[in-house]
């Protein structure tokens, strides 16, 4: 990073918030934008890929940053009762998916041991070790210390799962300048919404003891990309 990016990076994280979600006040917001707006499209989209990538209704799957349950309706409508577990920083946010978004039929299918809010990514559900693990548009909020929390948190509950994340991504001459991802979105390396170089992420996963490879036949419509994580076999 360069040290003009540095100074950028210090200021973005000790004198204002990483990002919006921070926020605990969200009560009184329309979650469906809050969240990031194209509800149906984007929650069918990780539907759609994780069934395809192997999940069946038996498996058990942590949603980490969940929000409101974009995607959360649809896996707790096709996982056996009880196998969706959801995660986030905000309470306000799983609070309004649990009472807006479910049905009475859904409500049924999960209860209070499902959901967990955290802000250091406490994984501890009373699940030793969960099939599958998805992070949908989270760590494009995320500096990469919390990243590398939260990867290091998952591969204790993990074993032989598979993780998917998507993330903003740049290349290596471009990752100091802010860069247009799509028509809505501009990404930058010192604040919120972050992109990272593929090099970066290898390098992360690595420490932390994760192989990674990107997934190329995922389209995302902000041009958000997804990359598989599996822990390393010792
Ligand atoms: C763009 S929303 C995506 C929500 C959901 N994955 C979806 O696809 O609808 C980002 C979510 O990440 C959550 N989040 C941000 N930082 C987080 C953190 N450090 N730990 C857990 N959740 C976090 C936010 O509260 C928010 O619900």
């Amino acid at each position: 990073m360069s040290i003009k990016n540095l100074f950028k990076s210090l200021f973005y994280s000790y004198f204002k918030r990483d990002s919006h979600y921070y926020l605990h006040n969200s009560n009184n917001i329309n979650h469906r934008e809050y969240i990031g707006d194209k509800w149906d499209e984007i929650g069918k989209l990780q539907f759609d890929f994780l069934k395809k990538k192997g999940l069946k209704p038996h498996h058990k799957l942590i949603d980490i940053g969940c929000g409101s349950l974009r995607g959360g309706v649809h896996f707790i409508n096709y996982l056996n009762s009880k196998n969706y577990f959801g995660t986030d920083i905000n309470y306000d946010l799983i609070k309004i998916g649990l009472s807006k978004e479910l049905n009475v039929k859904l409500r049924n299918k999960i209860d209070e041991n499902n959901f967990l809010v955290s802000s250091d990514f406490n994984f501890n559900f009373n699940v030793d070790y969960f099939d599958y693990a998805i992070a949908l548009s989270v760590f494009t909020h995320l500096r990469k210390s919390n990243i590398i929390t939260c990867l290091k948190n998952l591969k204790k509950k993990i074993n032989n799962g598979f993780f998917f994340g998507t993330f903003f991504l740049v290349d290596e001459e471009r990752k100091d300048t802010p860069f247009i991802q799509s028509k809505q979105i501009t990404t930058y390396s010192y604040k919120d919404p972050f992109h990272y170089t593929y090099n970066e992420i290898k390098e992360i996963s690595k420490n932390v003891g994760f192989e990674c490879k990107l997934i190329y036949d995922f389209v995302h419509p902000r041009n958000q990309k997804m990359i598989a994580f599996q822990k390393k076999r010792s």
